[in-house]
């Protein structure tokens, strides 16, 4: 596995990009669903200085990178991209290269040293100067990094016309984070945590939902702490409260969650919600103490396991999914053995699992990164089988129910189908017209594999939420 990202299985449909100017873009996005969302606005800036995207890097006057730091491999893929693709080679003469994301913002200035063809390297609160920064770079041919990570990082008021998705988007609702799980990067590359203004993500849910957005997304590195700084201090049943009487709106979801921070009641608040989804993607990381102890995770398994008691009593059938990481520092076989007995205790629904990597300057660099690659990939693989055994025997126990289906698109597999999610975030492939897309429909699930349900339309009118 490497980054984090939800698996698709829709043919993007994208919406035609107005064609403010004549200079083009070439775009690649790498990490997680905030790089996806920021990628968005960085066209959406970019745009307003006469941008618009290319498939070809061959035509594009910017060639730009929107980067991940989150593991090593991640920021391999870039190098390798930057390397192997011959850009210097391939981009036409003239043009710009940028990178952007958290690995820029990491490495900074070394990356210009380090990669000749980079003219440009943007942080994570600079990006949205990206039209002035490039032209810069254009007429003066300096090459330059804007890495300032203090400042103010101010959202921008969001065009339609630049989503790549119709009926769904995701929304920031927080940047950085405030906690220092050592062997984390992401305060590193994101700073500390900022929250939206309340008014400010209803106003830009409002105006989503109104363009035709069924199902938003609230992004946060721990978006259930969102909130604790601002005036009156509210949570996120507050928000998901407001949401929930945008009447265009479907469903609400929000990622990514810490054990830690369902407080004040918050299932209860958020249960009765028209658009509160049944799908909750709070990682546990570790299924021992003292590995979550050196991970700073601030909780203990039986702390976490109560979380998933409160759910699961509140809103039962809730479905629950988890990163884990093995091969962290000096884990031993015996820990390894009791995040998959969590796993199992737990029967998530869904398992991201990743093989420990050590991020230059966190704190777990101290402790000795002594489980090697191999046995780091035995345990990965160990975690992996688990959860597909449990997903398939969940996914099949679904069959002859009908679920409510979120119409995506057309299916990526299968152009004769199409595909969408349930309320718990299934992926769900079935027959239908074209004309369902956006819809709310009830399929019958008539197969299941560990990863997608396959089923028949059984109505296209819009259901209660089942089960
Ligand atoms: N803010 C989110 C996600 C952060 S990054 C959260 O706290 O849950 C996404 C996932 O990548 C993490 O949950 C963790 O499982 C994994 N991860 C982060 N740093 C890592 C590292 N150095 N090596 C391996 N996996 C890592
Ligand atoms: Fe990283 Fe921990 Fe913050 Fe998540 S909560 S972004 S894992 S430091
Ligand atoms: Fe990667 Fe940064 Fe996201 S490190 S996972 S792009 S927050």
């Amino acid at each position: 596995m490497d980054e984090l990202q939800t698996q698709e299985d829709v043919r993007a449909t994208p919406r035609s990009i107005p064609a403010p100017g004549d200079k083009l873009v070439y775009l690649e996005t790498f990490g997680c669903q905030m790089n996806k969302l920021d990628s968005e606005l960085a066209l959406q800036a970019l745009a307003t200085s006469g941008y618009r995207p290319t498939e070809k890097m061959g035509d594009a006057d910017l060639v730009l990178f929107n980067t991940c730091s989150v593991r090593e491999h991640a920021e391999d893929k870039v190098d390798s991209r930057l390397g192997l693709l011959g850009i210097k080679k391939n981009k036409k003469p003239g043009s710009v290269v940028a990178l952007m994301g958290c690995m820029a913002q990491r490495e900074g200035r070394a990356l210009l040293h380090r990669q000749p063809v980079v003219d440009l390297v943007v942080g994570t609160k600079e990006f949205l100067e990206l039209p002035r920064l490039v032209e810069e770079a254009r007429t003066t041919g300096r090459r330059r990094c804007a890495d300032d990570l203090d400042r103010e990082f101010t959202e921008y008021a969001r065009d339609p016309r630049f989503r790549t998705d119709p009926h769904r988007a995701y929304v920031s609702i927080m940047r950085g984070c405030d906690l220092d799980c050592t062997y984390c990067i992401v305060p590193t590359t994101r700073g500390p945590e900022q929250s939206r203004a309340l008014e400010e993500i209803v106003r830009e849910c409002r105006a989503l939902a109104r363009d035709g957005v069924k199902e938003i997304t609230l992004l946060g590195q721990t978006v259930n702490s969102w909130g604790k700084q601002l005036p009156g201090a509210p949570d996120l049943a507050d928000l998901l409260a407001r949401l929930d009487e945008i009447p265009e709106l479907l469903r609400v979801r929000f990622i990514t969650s810490h054990p830690n921070f369902f407080r004040n009641r918050f299932w209860e608040r958020v249960s009765g919600l028209r658009t509160f989804c049944p799908y909750i993607h709070v990682p546990a990381q570790h299924g021992n103490d003292r590995v979550l102890k050196r991970m700073h995770r601030l909780y203990t398994v039986e702390k976490y396991l109560d979380v998933v008691a409160e759910a699961r009593a509140t809103i039962p059938g809730i479905a629950l999914a988890s990163d884990w990481i093995v091969g962290f520092p000096g884990e031993t076989e015996a820990e390894l053995e009791q995040s998959l007995a969590l796993l199992e205790r737990v029967r998530f629904a869904t398992s991201y699992v990743f093989k420990y990597s050590p991020r230059p300057g966190t704190p777990a660099t101290r402790l000795e990164d002594d489980v090697p690659e191999k046995e780091k990939d035995r345990r990965c693989t160990l975690l992996v089988r688990a959860q597909e055994k449990i997903s398939l025997e969940q996914n099949k126990s679904a069959r002859g129910q009908v679920f409510e289906v979120l119409v995506e698109g057309v299916s990526k597999k299968n152009e004769t189908k199409l595909s969408g999610r349930t309320r718990d975030n299934r992926i769900c492939v079935f027959t239908g017209a074209r004309e369902l897309e956006g819809r709310l429909v009830g399929v019958r699930v008539l197969d299941a594999t560990a990863h997608t349900l396959y089923g028949e339309l059984a109505t296209s009118r819009s259901l209660p939420l089942v089960p």
